[in-house]
């Protein structure tokens, strides 16, 4: 059960529990100080003028704050915020529907944009340059285009792999923006933030113990930080020291860099199932039982950063660190460190 604690953290988006957290404006949303720099620059300059707010796309790994800025873009604006993702726009009229439904100013946000069908992404683009909706009635020798013009809107697109989306789709945002992992000083402010806003004593020492392990990502440390008060009140009368942090993480088996027993399985598969690698994403899955996609999107991004696995052309293979973690010997000649890296997106 517990191996499954970040795919839940990290799959479940939206709970009340990470609404409740939410940062409501940009003042209480902690680091990726560029993006919102760039971002509060972007909405004085569109406020100054009278002017909509230009498309935004936000990249990168689940559960850094993407659905976070999106409402703070429009809670910044006082636009209406319409929220939609690429596999619920199954049909053109679909997408028809949510841009006819916008007024001028509101924020379509576009969750998983990468997943659009190829088909519907094209009526998207006089959508979003010309706020013009061409849609073809009836079949045959009847067919006949009509357009639809739109109030000027502003599309805010989120996606957890930037290198999937077509060039044409890219190059229609103004501004694209790349979340990076949290540094623990960071995630220890956002630690405490929810911890007050939970109502959790937390002393600073447990703050940052529940921040180093969190794999740099917000979503992950609300979700520790969840776990750890419930330790605390049935195991500690109710406050987190480090050292009660340190006994709640060990419970479910997530060691000192936050990695859990799904990221060892995968070292270790990849170490002694396969010489270490390079072995392809899909049998790597096979043998850990973990579905690829998650695999790719969950795990691998951290470990990558970690510096214990890396992606190239062949495949997946095992950095030195990688042996040293799960207590195996170096491969001889350290030919880890010699292969072309491709860190891929
Ligand atoms: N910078 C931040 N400061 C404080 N809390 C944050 C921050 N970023 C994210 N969070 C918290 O983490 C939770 C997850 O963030 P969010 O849902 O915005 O991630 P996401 O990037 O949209 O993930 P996904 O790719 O899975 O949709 C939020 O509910 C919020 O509580
Ligand atoms: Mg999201």
């Amino acid at each position: 059960m517990t191996q499954n604690f970040y795919t839940e953290a990290t799959e479940a988006p939206d709970t009340p529990f990470d609404v409740s957290l939410r940062p409501p404006d940009l003042a209480e949303f902690c680091g990726q100080e560029k993006v919102k720099e760039r971002l509060a620059l972007m909405v004085e300059a569109a406020q100054g003028r009278g002017d909509v707010l230009a498309h935004i796309l936000l990249s990168g790994p689940p559960g850094l704050g993407k659905t976070t800025l999106a409402h703070i873009i429009a809670n910044a604006t006082g636009a209406e915020l319409h929220c939609t993702s690429g596999p619920q726009i199954e049909k053109a009229g679909d997408l028809a529907g949510v841009l006819t439904n916008l007024k001028r100013g509101d924020v379509l946000f576009i969750d998983e944009i990468h997943r659009l069908h190829p088909a519907i992404e094209e009526y998207l683009y006089p959508a979003m340059e010309d706020y013009r909706l061409d849609i073809i009635i009836d079949q045959g020798p009847n067919a006949r285009t009509i357009e639809l013009s739109l109030p000027r809107f502003t599309l805010v697109g989120a996606t957890t792999r930037a290198g999937m989306l077509t060039a044409p789709l890219r190059s229609r945002f103004t501004m694209t923006n790349r979340l990076d992992y949290y540094s623990a000083e960071e995630l220890t402010h956002i630690v405490r933030r929810s911890a007050g806003l939970i109502g959790v004593e937390i002393e600073p020492g447990g703050a940052l113990e529940v921040a180093s392990r969190a794999r740099g990502t917000p979503r992950v440390a609300n979700s520790l930080l969840r776990w750890v008060r419930d330790y605390a009140q049935v195991r500690a009368g109710g406050v987190v020291t480090a050292e009660v942090a340190d006994r709640a993480l060990a419970m479910i088996d997530i060691d000192d860099d936050g990695l859990d027993e799904m990221d060892k399985r995968i070292l270790e598969a990849l170490v002694y199932k396969f010489d270490g690698g390079p072995v392809g994403l899909s049998s790597l899955a096979v043998a850990v039982g973990e579905d690829a996609s998650t695999l790719e999107e969950v795990y691998e991004p951290y470990l990558i950063m970690q510096g214990m696995l890396a992606r190239t052309p062949r495949g997946r293979v095992a950095m030195t660190s990688a042996y040293e973690k799960i207590g195996a010997p170096p491969p001889a000649g350290g030919r880890a460190a010699d292969i072309e890296l491709n860190l891929g997106d």
